[in-house]
């Protein structure tokens, strides 16, 4: 495969993009000294610089102030900027050292390389890398490979182009580790992997990021599934590698079971397979005001963060929570040792406070004008905070409750089998807004439901709130306009 010569709709996206990177050069001042781009570790490009903390004179200042420096941001207003920059930096581009699991451990590198290069198989081309749901971040491009993209002449069949888009960190949530001779060391993955999107402008999964976007194309078992060696996880688990690998590819595109590494649950409910173990991957915006995350409410946002770098990346930190220690409910995290994590050096804990910072400042997406029909939005509603009585657990503008936000399975007409995996077993009301940027996967924790649809049939049989067709199509329009 390979992006043809371009015209109409796309080419124009294309020039676009080729204008927006050199306005990018020509306008950002990126100071070589700044440390939020230069202190991170697991490296990265200086996506973005620190903006200047001052603010831009005004248009139409007389000539005389041009030299008359403008006034400064008040220090917390600049304490918050600074923040931000530094946790989206971490976000997309901090591996936090989890090259030595990824990498050095399972070896993923060597399987992205391929056998011609001295790795296994047949390597990893940017059309593998595409078709596992990667997604490829268009301003890390060079102009040279816009060209070359426009041109044609930019090889998607090839591990070579695959090598290159690493070396430009352009792979969304991959970080590729080279020697001086260009050889592919070790790889290692970011927040950004399952968190974020790219707006598909150049081409499909090919365009700007979209942080906090769930990535429900990114099939993270088949990408596991790549390691030429997942001994490791197979010890973790107790179990054979061959089981560990039918789990992973039980999974599916934009789901992840980030449990299994706690209590070795491998099937679902009603024994639907390793699909229903695992949870879609959920978005990573709009989460402001919201308590408790997770679908099973395990803690808050850097609770959840600090979990995830130490315990799912296997980045280097630290991570306590003596819950994690009861055999009974988590009898892998309790061999393990998971209740108490301690590496040094800690590649984590400092970068918790700008990372929550940076994460509760991504605001949820409005829908795209169009997709919904507002006239119907309006009605829905009405009954959504009237007689289908959604509001009594999804309180507006937070979709969730301002307090503790936390149901039992009965409560909403579900099985125990996910919340029972979860140190307060229960489920934790899902913030709504934004719905429209994942419908891929399905709703619910585990994607049960197909439709927003199928999800307001079953509040309507699950809660006896006999609601009209009328009234059930208005509460999928407001959805839809969350
Ligand atoms: C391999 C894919 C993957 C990676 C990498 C990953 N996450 Fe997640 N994330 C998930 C999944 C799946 C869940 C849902 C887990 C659950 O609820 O049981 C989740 C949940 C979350 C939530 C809770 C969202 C909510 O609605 O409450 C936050 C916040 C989050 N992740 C942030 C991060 C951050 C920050 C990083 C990097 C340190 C990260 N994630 C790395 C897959 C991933
Ligand atoms: C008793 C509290 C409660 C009530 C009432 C309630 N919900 Fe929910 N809602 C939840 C919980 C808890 C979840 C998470 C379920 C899961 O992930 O398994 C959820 C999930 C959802 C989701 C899925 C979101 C996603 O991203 O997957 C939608 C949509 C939703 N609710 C809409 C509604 C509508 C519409 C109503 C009214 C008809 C309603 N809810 C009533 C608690 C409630």
């Amino acid at each position: 495969m390979r992006i043809e010569k371009l015209s109409g709709p796309l080419k124009t996206a294309v020039l676009a993009s080729s204008l927006g990177l050199v306005g990018a050069i020509a306008i950002i001042d990126c100071s070589a000294d700044d440390p939020a781009m230069t202190s991170a570790a697991g490296g990265g490009p200086a996506d973005t610089c620190s903006p200047s903390p001052t603010s831009p004179p005004p248009i139409d200042a007389p000539a005389g102030d041009a030299q008359k420096p403008p006034a400064p941001l008040d220090p917390i207003s600049a304490s918050a900027q600074k923040m931000i920059d530094e946790g989206r930096h971490t976000f997309r581009y901090d591996t936090f050292g989890d090259e030595a699991f990824w990498g050095d451990t399972l070896k993923l590198h060597r399987a992205v390389e391929g056998s011609a290069k001295g790795g296994v198989g047949g390597g990893v081309s940017p059309k593998t890398a595409l078709a596992v749901g990667l997604k490829v971040d268009v301003d890390a491009l060079p102009a040279s490979a816009i060209e070359a993209a426009k041109q044609g002449t930019l090889d998607l069949d090839s591990v070579d182009t695959t090598l290159t888009l690493l070396q430009l960190d352009a792979v969304v949530g991959v970080k590729g580790f080279f020697d001086s001779s260009k050889n592919l060391t070790s790889m290692g993955i970011q927040c950004a992997l399952c968190h974020s999107t790219v707006d598909d402008s150049f081409a499909p999964g090919i365009g700007h990021r979209r942080d906090g976007w769930a990535n429900r194309d990114l099939n993270v078992g088949a990408i596991v599934n790549l390691s030429p060696d997942l001994s490791a996880v197979a010890a973790l688990l107790g179990v054979d590698e061959a089981t560990v690998r039918t789990v992973l590819t039980g999974w599916g595109p934009g789901k992840f079971n980030a449990q299994l590494f706690l209590d070795r649950k491998a099937v679902g409910p009603d024994a639907t397979g390793p699909a229903g173990a695992a949870a879609v991957i959920p978005p990573a915006f709009g989460l402001a005001g919201v308590n408790l995350a997770t679908f099973t409410g395990f803690g808050s946002a850097t609770y959840w963060n600090a979990f995830v770098a130490n315990l799912e990346m296997h980045g280097k930190g630290t991570f306590i929570d003596s819950r994690l220690g009861d055999a009974a409910q988590f009898p892998v995290a309790a061999d393990a040792g998971f209740s108490s994590v301690r590496s040094s050096p800690d590649l984590i804990t400092a970068k918790l406070p700008a990372l929550q910072v940076y994460q509760l400042a991504i605001p949820a997406p409005a829908p795209p004008a169009g997709t919904f029909d507002a006239a119907a939005a309006a009605r829905g509603k009405t009954a959504f905070e009237g007689p289908a009585k959604c509001s009594s657990c999804h309180v507006a503008p937070l979709f969730t409750e301002p307090g503790w936000n936390m149901h039992t399975g009965a409560e909403i007409g579900i099985d125990d089998f996910q919340a029972n995996r979860s140190p307060d077993k229960r489920y934790r009301t899902t913030p709504l807004k934004g719905l429209f940027s994942h419908t891929k996967g399905g709703f619910y924790h585990d994607g049960r439901f197909p439709t927003l649809g199928a999800v307001v049939e079953h509040y309507d049989v699950a809660q006896s709130l006999s609601l009209s067709g009328a009234q059930k199509s208005d509460l999928v329009e407001y959805l839809k306009s969350l």
